[in-house]
């Protein structure tokens, strides 16, 4: 089982690589193998919206992003891990996703969406952010909306979303009651093989 991870924080040992690295732990001791990328500290320019992608499943941009987009075609599992900036995801996240606008092109206008391979396609989404996670608070709605259009877009068609609010100064998820442990949770549950596909697999 593959399983590509984007980690959205430019905080070196910020609380999204901690929760980031707790869901990887559990993805890596079930088998799976799994590549992180810090998106901070790699060669991603924005968007141009230049419409190559309209016509040939391809970016012009030859950037870190060549490598990420063959990866993400083959990846059976996808994690998005991101600290909420200004009420949504980082801009070093944002970055990645608009640069999947190729994708977007090849499922929604040319219909050949990625194949779902062996294991189906599924994601998580870990998000951090200082202020409360209450009703008064959109980032994590907005956050998640953004995030679901790029997994859909990828075809993938269910994810799981773990959001801490009240998680601000650096360390500062360590100290949460459940953070790590869901995390690591829900990365096991990430690339657990259903006996139901395993069955269909043999088929
Ligand atoms: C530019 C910037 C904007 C932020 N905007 C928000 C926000 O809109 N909502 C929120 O809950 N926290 C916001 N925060 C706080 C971060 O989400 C919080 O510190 C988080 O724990 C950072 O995660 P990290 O340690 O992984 O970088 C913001 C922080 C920065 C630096």
């Amino acid at each position: 089982m593959q399983v590509i991870a984007f980690n959205g924080s430019p905080r070196k040992g910020g609380n999204t690589q901690t929760l980031l690295a707790e869901a990887v732990r559990g993805a890596r001791e079930q088998g799976a193998e799994v590549t992180v990328y810090d998106v901070n500290w790699m060669n991603i320019k924005p968007c141009q919206n230049c419409g190559n992608c309209d016509n040939e499943p391809k970016c012009v941009i030859l950037d870190d992003m060549q490598t990420i987009h063959q990866d993400i075609r083959s990846a059976d599992r996808i994690i998005v891990a991101s600290p909420i900036f200004f009420y949504g995801l980082s801009s070093q996240m944002k970055a990645v996703i608009d640069r999947c606008q190729a994708f977007w092109a090849e499922k929604y206008v040319r219909n050949k969406p990625i194949p779902a391979g062996a294991h189906g396609r599924k994601g998580l989404l870990l998000l951090v952010g200082g202020m409360k996670k209450d009703e008064k608070n959109p980032g994590f709605h907005c956050s998640e909306v953004t995030a679901k259009a790029f997994f859909r877009t990828l075809n993938v068609q269910e994810h799981q979303t773990l959001g801490y609010g009240s998680v601000d100064e650096k360390g500062a998820v360590l100290k949460h009651p459940t953070a790590l442990t869901d995390a690591y949770e829900a990365g096991k549950e990430l690339v657990a093989v259903s006996t139901k596909s395993q069955i269909s697999n043999l088929k």
